[in-house]
């Protein structure tokens, strides 16, 4: 039977099309890691530094080490050099576009370009709505967030897309908060949400557009055990993962170049559960039975003395 041709192509897709809705788990073809450049924001402690210990361990050329604090990247740098690599800490306000551009020419210039961008700096602000400061809290947690992950790859895209000879990845660290509504973290979760929604749509035009050697990665955890979430619960059957467990699966999903990694699978099992049901029934399923609404109730963040400056630290509960 002839099909008309407006459904020809969904019906028998193309090549490339059969590509890109495969199963991820295809063996990444060269090693992207090996030999590569590597640039990890929010490297100076949790699974920035040990994203940078994983790149290290895998052979890449030179790691540029982002962040506020620079005794924490600093300290890392050291440790990576002894092991041969190239690792240098760059100071920058992941919430200012123009550091951010400052510490892009500064990296083009001590290690070049990068192809492994790891957008991992993060903040969050554990108060209610209504608690939050307006600049202190609303701007600078989508600054550091959201925005700061776009400007970053704004300003290495072109780099990227035209460097065709090697592969490339964009791994995004957003959160299960960008899938589930939190009391406690409204405007964290708003500000991950986007970043799905962002590294999303723009994985799926870098593939539609032919762009085959660079993959877009999302990691979507639920808690994770760096400090930054002090004193928050998992729901229900969520257990809280360790630094190492969580790096390895946002790792493993960037080398595979799987769109959308959440873990542990009860974020992907509960996504599931409250599509089907109208939010008041989630509520009750997902935010009482599960505990959901109540992880944040005993939430502290990191000690004082842990941030590295005004838009870094991780929020008390107020
Ligand atoms: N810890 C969790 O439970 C959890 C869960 C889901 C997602 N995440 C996300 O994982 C990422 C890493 O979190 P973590 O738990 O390792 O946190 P962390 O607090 O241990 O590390 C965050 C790093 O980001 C840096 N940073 C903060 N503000 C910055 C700024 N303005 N400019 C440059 N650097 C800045 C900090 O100095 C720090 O080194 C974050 O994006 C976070 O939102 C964490």
């Amino acid at each position: 039977m002839r099909l008309p041709s407006s459904l020809r192509g969904v019906l028998r897709p193309s090549a490339p099309a059969l590509r890109s809705a495969a199963p991820s788990r295809r063996h990444p073809s060269p090693d992207p890691v090996r030999g590569a450049t590597v640039l990890v924001t929010g490297a100076a402690r949790g699974m920035g530094a040990l994203f940078a210990r994983r790149a290290a361990g895998e052979g890449a050329a030179a790691i540029a080490l982002w962040d506020l604090d620079q005794d924490g990247t600093g300290q890392l740098a050291e440790e990576l050099c002894a092991q041969g690599v190239r690792a240098v800490p760059v100071r920058v306000d992941m919430a200012s576009p123009e550091s951010i551009r400052t510490a892009a020419e500064e990296t083009r210039t001590t290690v070049g370009p990068p192809s492994i961008l790891v957008n991992n700096a993060g903040i969050v602000r554990g108060a209610r709505f209504w608690e939050h400061d307006p600049a202190r809290d609303i701007t600078a947690t989508l600054a550091v967030n959201t925005l700061g992950p776009m400007w970053l790859v704004r300003e290495f895209l072109p780099e990227m897309m035209a460097r065709r000879e090697r592969p490339h990845r964009i791994l995004n660290v957003a959160s299960a908060a960008g899938v589930f509504a939190n009391p406690r973290m409204s405007v964290y979760a708003a500000s991950k949400w986007a970043v799905i929604g962002w590294a999303e749509s723009l994985r799926v035009e870098l593939e539609s557009d032919g762009y085959d050697h660079l993959a877009v990665t999302t990691f979507c955890p639920s808690f994770v055990a760096t400090g930054m979430f002090e004193g928050a619960r998992g729901p229900l059957g969520t257990p809280i993962l360790t630094p190492a467990q969580a790096v390895d699966r946002a790792w493993e999903g960037m080398l595979h170049r799987t769109p959308l990694v959440k873990t542990p699978w009860t974020v992907k099992g509960g996504e599931a559960i409250k599509g089907l049901l109208p939010a008041r029934v989630w509520d009750t399923v997902g935010g009482r039975w599960l505990r959901l609404y109540a992880t944040m109730d005993e939430f502290t963040g990191h000690a004082a003395g842990a941030a590295t400056g005004t838009s870094s630290a991780s929020g008390a509960r107020r």
